[in-house]
């Protein structure tokens, strides 16, 4: 993976702006290893384990970049904010890979593959009680939106391991699980930068809505790449999603299909069956048949149409490098490679 903080994951044009977005990101990136000390070696060694393996550290730049709206962009409060969201970040992925069995994090071994499933839990709850800590750092109304952010995250993890019932629709209660795990954190990563850089509340509410969509699709194509990508690209296990009965977009979009030429991805993909976590000749041949499936290129372009919508949002910022990168990180978002 790549070195963390080193390159900005985002084209931008305005060299002035990526110089000190850069610079900035190395102050958080300095300041992130600093928080994840503890007074027991092993709980730092434990915490930093997967902030040293890498990470695109997206949520810290959108904080930065959204703050670049308001007048005060170098406030300490937004770096701090950029601390909280890539904190909770890392501490819901240590959780993550238990719930979903992940040997692979970031081109590393997880933290459950390398210590054990106690040692991930416990460390992803020291990150989530170190960023609280931060979080009261920046006031009151910082811990409201923090919890209310944490709340949606966590509710999202736990729906994902509730099926729809029979009634309810598949699509939109995924939607519902990628809203709240992702597009939460993403939302509020906006919407910091924005209030921390004294932004105006217009502008606040804008890039709020932008970040929630922005994440939204960030989730959806991170779903998509599951089934397309090599673990080299995306420093994860391909087809985790498929093991442990997740269906997202290409799933949902090709159980749809009536073509009979589909009748045997679509008795793979049935979620009465619980074979592919255990049979890696069938999970093979699932994934090689979604992946050829037009319902990929159908899902690509429903994420492409979020990323739009996001964009739409930053009308209420004025015209300028700012909002050109903005637009950039909801385009990188949809069409990311990893
Ligand atoms: C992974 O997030 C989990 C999702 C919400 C999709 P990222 O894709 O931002 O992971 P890192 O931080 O770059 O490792
Ligand atoms: C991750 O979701 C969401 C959170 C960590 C809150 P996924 O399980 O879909 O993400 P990856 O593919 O493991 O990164
Ligand atoms: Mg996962
Ligand atoms: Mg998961």
């Amino acid at each position: 993976m790549n070195t963390p903080g080193a390159e900005l994951a985002l084209p931008i044009d305005d060299s002035a702006l990526a110089d000190r977005l850069r610079a900035r990101m190395a102050t958080v990136e300095e300041a992130l290893y600093g928080h994840a000390s503890s007074r027991a070696p092993y709980v730092t060694e434990a915490a930093r384990h997967l902030l040293a393996a890498g990470g695109k550290r997206f949520r810290p730049l959108l904080v930065l970049l959204a703050a670049e709206a308001g007048p005060r962009p170098d406030a300490d409060e937004v770096l701090t904010a950029a601390c909280v969201v890539e904190i909770t970040h890392v501490g819901s992925l240590y959780h993550d890979d238990v719930m979903d069995e992940a040997a692979l994090r970031r081109g590393e071994d997880s933290a459950n593959a390398r210590y054990d499933n106690l040692v991930a839990i416990l460390t992803g709850d020291w990150l989530f009680a170190k960023s609280s800590e931060l979080t009261a750092q920046l006031g009151p109304e910082a811990v409201r939106i923090q919890a209310e952010t944490f709340t949606r995250l966590v509710e999202g993890q736990i729906l994902e391991t509730v099926k729809p019932g029979p009634d309810e629709d598949a699509l939109a209660h995924y939607l519902e699980v990628v809203a709240g795990k992702t597009g939460s954190l993403i939302a509020t990563s906006a919407r910091y930068g924005a209030l921390f850089s004294g932004a105006a509340p217009e502008v606040v509410t804008a890039l709020t809505e932008y970040g929630e969509l922005v994440g939204t699709a960030f989730q959806l194509s991170d779903d998509i790449l599951d089934i397309a990508s090599e673990s080299e690209e995306s420093g994860k296990t391909p087809g985790t999603d498929l093991k442990e009965g997740v269906p997202t977009l290409p799933v949902l979009m090709a159980r749809a299909s009536t073509d009979p030429a589909d009748a045997r991805l679509l008795e793979l993909l049935d979620p009465s069956r619980s074979d592919l976590a255990a049979d890696a000749q069938l999970h093979a041949e699932a994934l090689d048949l979604l992946r050829k499936h037009p319902a990929m290129a159908q899902a690509q372009a429903y994420v492409v149409a979020r990323a739009q919508e996001a964009k739409q949002r930053l009308q209420a910022l004025p015209e300028g490098s700012v909002r050109t990168a903005l637009e950039a990180f909801a385009d990188v978002v949809a069409v990311r490679s990893a």
